[in-house]
């Protein structure tokens, strides 16, 4: 089979198997090409483990310091006639690799939030021995809660009052103005149970009693700030009602851990372009913005980037780990910078259709969705058929 990206909106159908295993292989070039991380975990579970900063987290784990890892996470395999999700390739590549390296890895496809899984996970787990690190960076829809069957739908939405600006569409570049309703009290409190930290303290329980942590253990989840142009969607809004419900789950967590000798973090990350911040509205234009200033200061950074750097430099580099009033690790530090805002501001106030191409990275934008799905790798023969054995079904 010849495999095309097809999108539809801020999705794609397709994905290229090669291209997936490129995109784990780069990845794991970069951590080698840095050296070793010596201080760095020797057993990790990664919960969000096969895309974005959950897979690079992985990685940077396994190929930094040779940490064992068992991964989880939630995606479409293939089946006869249709390609499997990038991050089922993904999963398999990383497996591959690490096996070949001599690693511990395992990893369980399926839903985080359910207790089946959990339960999965610990009899794995109990095989690698307890973990020195859980990362858990979960984007997800929706969650049934596993107590009370209670199904909650996530949102973004403004909370309070509607909220309008620009947006882009990130395939043909047209910017045109949007305006989002109000969230509910209902949606808001949804977004919570999906996004909050429900999930990664019932994890963090579970592994505490099964005896499956590590002493020293860390846990960390990862949460967003970004710019004033996207706090009334974002930061205020439904899903940072939800990160601040995160934020102050790591608090607790932390008053626990220490008990051990552990430790909770949240690390505040930098708009990427990934599965999930694709379909935040205003993103795609802010990130593109962002990216062009980032790119002409020599200070962009993609998720790979900013894991070996969070890795390296702030939780094992053997200094005491540097955090905010909040606790929170920030590797948004250049995404923040005043001069980086201050040139983002300044191209959002004139961006439009006609210059989108000049003023924003849309390109640069468009190229890492691509690359999501596996297609736009150097060295990737895409009019080459792809046989069924790499396709899965
Ligand atoms: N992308 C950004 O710009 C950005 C910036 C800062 C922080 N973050 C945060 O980083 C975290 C990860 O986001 P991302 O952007 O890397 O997302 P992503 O879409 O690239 O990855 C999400 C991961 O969650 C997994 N997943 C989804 N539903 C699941 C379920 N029910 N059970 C198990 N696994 C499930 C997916 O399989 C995937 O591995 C999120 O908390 C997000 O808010 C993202």
């Amino acid at each position: 089979m010849i495999i095309e990206p097809k999108i539809r909106g801020f999705l794609c159908t397709t994905s290229h198997p090669v291209g997936c295993d490129a995109s784990v292989q780069e990845q794991i070039d970069y951590v080698k090409s840095k050296g070793a991380i010596p201080k760095g975990p020797k057993k990790a579970l990664i919960i969000g483990s096969s895309a974005g900063f959950g897979l690079s987290s992985r990685i940077t784990a396994a190929f930094g310091s040779g940490a064992g890892t068992l991964g989880l996470a939630f995606e479409r395999p293939p089946e006869k006639g249709r390609l499997a999700s990038p991050g089922w390739y993904q999963t398999r590549s990383f497996e591959e690799k690490a096996h070949k390296a001599g690693l511990w890895a395992k990893s369980l496809n399926g839903d985080a939030f359910s207790d089946a899984i959990k339960a999965e996970a610990v009899t794995l787990l109990k095989e690698l021995g307890p973990v020195d690190l859980v990362v858990y960076s979960v984007a997800a829809p929706r969650r049934t809660d596993p107590k009370t069957g209670t199904v909650y739908k996530s949102c973004l939405k403004p909370i309070g009052k509607p909220y309008t600006n620009k947006t882009m569409d990130f395939n043909n570049g047209a910017v045109t103005t949007i305006t989002l309703d109000a969230a509910t009290q209902e949606e808001v409190d949804h977004t919570v149970g999906v996004m909050g930290g429900d999930d990664w303290e019932l994890w963090m329980d579970l592994l505490q009693k099964e005896g499956l942590l590590a002493p020293g253990a860390v846990s960390m989840a990862y949460s967003y700030i970004g710019p004033q142009v996207t706090q009334p969607v974002y930061r205020n809004g439904t899903i940072g009602t939800a990160k601040d419900h995160l934020e102050k789950t790591a608090l607790k967590l932390d008053e626990r851990l220490k008990k051990t000798g552990g430790r909770a973090f949240i690390s505040v990350n930098k708009a990427l372009v990934t599965q999930a911040s694709s379909a935040i509205p205003f993103m795609p234009l802010y990130i593109s913005l962002l990216y062009k200033v980032m790119k002409a200061k020599g200070i962009h950074e993609g998720t790979l980037e900013q894991m070996d750097r969070l890795f390296r430099t702030k939780l094992y580099s053997g200094n005491a780990i540097p955090v905010d009033e909040k606790n929170r690790i920030r590797m948004d530090d250049w995404e923040l910078r005043e001069d980086v805002q201050s040139e983002v501001d300044a191209l959002w106030q004139t961006v439009g259709t006609e210059n989108a191409t000049e003023q924003s990275d849309i390109l640069g934008y468009r190229g890492d969705f691509h690359r999501l799905y596996g297609f736009g790798f150097k060295g990737v023969d895409y009019g080459a058929d792809v046989p069924d054995s790499l396709i899965g079904a």
